[in-house]
């Protein structure tokens, strides 16, 4: 076997045999075959796609690739979730805390942000001093002592997908079902969690573009999970806009920690109940939905969670008087207004173009060794459906860099604006 006929053989939009893919998961790991080639086959699988049996030997090689979690030493529900990728996506920010409060147990690992979307590793690592590595039997005592701990994926789980994540994130090849599929399902198996939530977006800003599509990659997903033993359950949200109103690292941890002040935006905080109703609902700690959804709203609401989110903050050394002082963030050197030329009403914010300026500022890599402006990012002050005159602030931008016409150019693309009259 040889990863130039791999590489052919999917070029030529043939299926590949489990043989050939663990071959080539294997040999990509241990530093036989080179990146050029990886990605090389990576583009071939993003322009001719798997079929569903080779989704599933591509998910099981992902997942043998390195070490499987065993979590059985923790008592309680274990839980975990991922979301497919978006901008402005603080989701885990708030959940997580929050199904701590409640009472289940949250073992996470996360990634780094890809493409013009965050990662919630990088958006922790804006908290002074606060570790998102460490030691395996430091993350069970924590889960075991307050529930929640939130770290980035090891070396030793799923390395294949630490590898080819991020090859992909600088070689065009992160929108591919196959691919995103076996990235997410792979880690979520390996990180050991029983009850496993998947936050499929869709829209300008998400990977799958459609609704149609993120149905699509959710049954594939369910489907993959099914033939690897595990139940996945799947919330299918909007990404057309981007979820909240900051995007950028240290901004978005900002206003996860208003929402868990019980001040967030409607679609953030309506998201987070969402999930972590389904999560107590799942685990059987309340018997209908409704009830652990009135259940996990009393906790966001009576600020247990925000003390859960300072107790879990401070356990991973970082410094929890950020929740009451925003200034001990790093500060942006400049922010500049992104000013309204029109009067009308807002259609809507694209949230592709909010991402990539995000990154322009700063706030993403735009290569695998780029180094993040934690200041760096976008608030929006006006979304979809509000009235807007000439001369109103649109956004407001947060950078280091002085030359900032390009990502000024998209954010003002970003507004759709019906003109009234
Ligand atoms: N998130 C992941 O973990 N992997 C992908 O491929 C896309 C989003």
């Amino acid at each position: 076997m040889n990863i130039i006929a791999i590489i052919e053989k999917k070029a030529k939009n043939k299926a590949l045999s489990r043989k050939e893919i663990e071959y080539f998961i294997t040999n990509y790991v241990n530093g036989n075959i080179a990146d050029y080639q990886a990605s090389s086959l990576l583009m071939a699988i993003k322009l001719n796609g798997m079929n569903k049996r080779e989704t599933v030997d591509l998910t099981r090689a992902m997942l043998y690739s390195g070490d499987v979690n065993d979590l059985s030493c923790i008592k309680g529900h274990i839980v975990d979730k991922h979301s497919t990728g978006g901008v402005g996506d603080k989701t885990t920010l708030v959940l997580a805390p929050l199904v701590a409060a409640c009472g289940l147990k949250i073992a996470k690992m996360s990634g780094r942000g890809l493409g013009h979307t965050g990662g919630t590793i990088d958006k922790l690592e804006s908290i002074p001093n606060f570790k998102t590595s460490l030691s395996h039997e430091d993350f069970i005592s924590q889960v075991q002592k307050i529930g929640i701990s939130v770290i980035g994926q090891t070396a030793e789980l799923v390395p294949a997908d630490k590898k080819l994540y991020a090859l992909r994130d600088v070689t065009g090849t992160v929108d591919s079902m196959p691919l995103i599929c076996s990235s997410i399902v792979s880690k979520k198996i390996a990180s050991g969690a029983k009850i496993i939530e998947l936050d499929v977006k869709y829209g300008d800003g998400a990977f799958m573009k459609s609704k149609k599509a993120a149905k699509e990659l959710a049954d594939l997903m369910i489907y993959v999970g099914h033939k690897l033993n595990r139940t996945i359950k799947v919330v299918i949200s909007n990404m057309n806009e981007p979820l909240g109103n900051n995007i950028g690292n240290s901004l978005e941890v900002i206003e996860s920690i208003e929402t868990l002040k019980g001040n967030g935006p409607k679609d953030l905080t309506e998201l987070c109940l969402h999930i972590c109703a389904e999560f107590l609902h799942e685990s059987k700690m309340y018997d209908s939905y409704q009830k652990a959804y009135e259940y996990a709203k009393e906790v966001l609401y009576s600020k247990k969670a925000l003390e859960k989110f300072k107790e879990f903050v401070s356990c991973q050394g970082g410094n929890a008087n950020v929740v009451d002082d925003y200034s001990l963030f790093k500060q942006a050197k400049y922010s500049f207004d992104i000013i309204s030329t029109k009067d009308g009403i807002i259609k809507k914010v694209k949230a592709l173009s909010i991402g990539q300026a995000s990154m322009l500022l700063g706030g993403g890599r735009q290569t695998k060794d780029d180094v993040i402006d934690m200041s760096a990012g976008i608030v929006l002050k006006k979304k979809a459906h509000d009235k807007i005159h000439v001369g109103d602030v649109l956004a407001t931008c947060y950078t280091d860099k002085k030359d900032i016409l390009e990502a000024k150019k998209l954010i003002e693309s970003a507004y759709v604006i019906a003109q009234n009259g």
